[in-house]
């Protein structure tokens, strides 16, 4: 059997890149948490977790923090990323987290049912006139539907959304645990530059006419005076939100596909019933879940699951991993969208808990069985492929046929 290092190294190939469960089932085999040998300066990692309590604890616990690499304050990128929501610690996380969470009202998610349902349709009416040949589920559905919804949402024009993809691609393909080269640490900082231009002119726009969207709203709100946010801290957080929106959703749908697809009882049920619905997509986050790691540092010298970690070193949390801990989900590898248990860890936990799962989890639960009701013939024509990426992990293409017409 491979030790930890041994797993990890195995992790971070191609193979185990491409299928990282077999990994996983190693390091439960090992314990909840294992120690990591000492790595290369500005590596501050000491140990890896896999165990769903202790991943959880961890999560839950504010005084672990999220910690800036070295040098962050030299590249453009960092300093974006750094001074956002997402990775900045307490008080200011609070601050910043407040004026977002406040847009994301039950009021401005029930807008969103009915424009999900329309982009929806409007998609699956392009999928339909393309007739019986075969597509890309990902480029026809899976990317424009939350690109188009998010978009929508946020204030982003429809038209500058194929400029924006390059630059949400450089993004992610930097933030990859393998994805700090100097080629892509360039390109990564050249993206946050453009999207800084991109946005001051958006918002300068939105306040010379303003719309129902969320940029909108915000910018309202910042000039009241109302809100406690420069108006950088505004672009930084409107960047990593729209990059947290979307990909994530797509590999949600473009995952999820498959998993339903090899359960076609399922797969027909959804449509009348919403409870088997809402299971389904939550157990598709489960067992194919979109993020596969997230990381902390320990306040002060701790022990955490018997080992040792020094003040400042990090955790790697592999929530994918945590996700099929078989001691909450017995038969972790099987898909059950009646599973009883607790909530996976896919949309994390505690300070940092996503601000948009209930906006996710709503374009799963009505765009998944809208798409099967009208393709209820659906099938997958070839192997999926997957990202590459075990930050953001997903099926990149996924050639389907539709498989004849059907109309509403
Ligand atoms: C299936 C889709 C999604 C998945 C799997 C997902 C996953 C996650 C995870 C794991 C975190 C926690 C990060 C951490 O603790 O370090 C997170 C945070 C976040 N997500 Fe999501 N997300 C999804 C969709 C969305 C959507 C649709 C939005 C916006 C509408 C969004 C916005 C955010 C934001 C702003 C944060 C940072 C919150 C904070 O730091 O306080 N996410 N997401």
């Amino acid at each position: 059997m491979l030790d930890v290092e041994g797993l990890l190294t195995r992790l971070y190939s191609e193979q185990g890149r491409q299928d990282p469960y077999p990994v996983y089932a190693g390091l439960h085999a090992q314990g909840a948490i294992a120690a990591l040998a000492p790595r290369p300066e500005g590596q501050r990692v000491a140990a890896v977790a896999v165990g769903y309590d202790l991943v959880g604890a961890v999560l839950r616990d504010p005084e672990w923090s999220k910690q800036p690499p070295p040098g962050w304050m030299e590249q453009e990128i960092l300093r974006t990323l750094q001074s956002s929501m997402m990775f900045i610690n307490p008080p200011d996380h609070g601050r910043m987290r407040k004026v977002f969470a406040g847009t994301f009202t039950p009021r401005r998610l029930g807008t969103l049912e009915p424009v999900i349902n329309r982009v929806a349709d409007e998609l699956l009416d392009r999928m339909a006139d393309a007739g019986p040949g075969e597509v890309d589920f990902v480029a026809e559905f899976a990317y424009p539907l939350p690109a188009r919804v998010m978009a929508e949402f946020i204030g982003i024009p429809a038209t500058e959304l194929a400029w924006y993809r390059d630059r949400v691609d450089r993004i992610d393909a930097f933030l990859d645990v393998a994805g700090k080269t100097p080629e892509r640490l360039a390109a990564a900082n050249a993206a946050a530059a453009e999207l800084r231009v991109f946005y001051a002119d958006l918002l300068a726009r939105r306040r010379r006419t303003p719309g129902e969207d969320l940029i909108s709203g915000l910018v309202e709100a910042v000039d009241a005076g109302g809100v406690q946010l420069t108006e950088d801290e505004l672009i930084n957080n409107l960047i990593v939100l729209f990059n947290a929106s979307f990909v994530t959703t797509v590999y949600m749908l473009s995952n999820g596909l498959p998993v339903l697809l090899e359960h076609p009882e399922v797969a027909a049920a959804l449509a009348d019933d919403p409870e088997l619905t809402a299971g389904a997509i939550d157990e598709i986050l489960r067992l194919q879940t979109p993020v596969h790691l997230l990381a902390r540092a320990a306040p002060r010298d701790t022990v955490l699951g018997g080992v040792p970690i020094p003040q400042g070193q990090n955790v790697l949390l592999l929530i994918a991993a945590a996700n099929r801990d078989p001691a909450h989900f017995p038969d972790p590898d099987r898909f059950d969208p009646r599973r009883p248990g607790p909530p996976s860890l896919a949309f994390g936990l505690g300070l940092h808990y996503c601000l948009g799962a209930a906006v996710s989890r709503l374009e799963g639960r009505l765009a998944l069985p809208r798409l099967l009701s009208r393709f209820p013939r659906l099938r997958i024509m070839e192997q999926p492929v997957y990202s590459g990426s075990l930050f953001l992990r997903g099926i990149d293409k996924l050639s389907v046929s539709p498989g004849g017409r059907m109309h509403p």
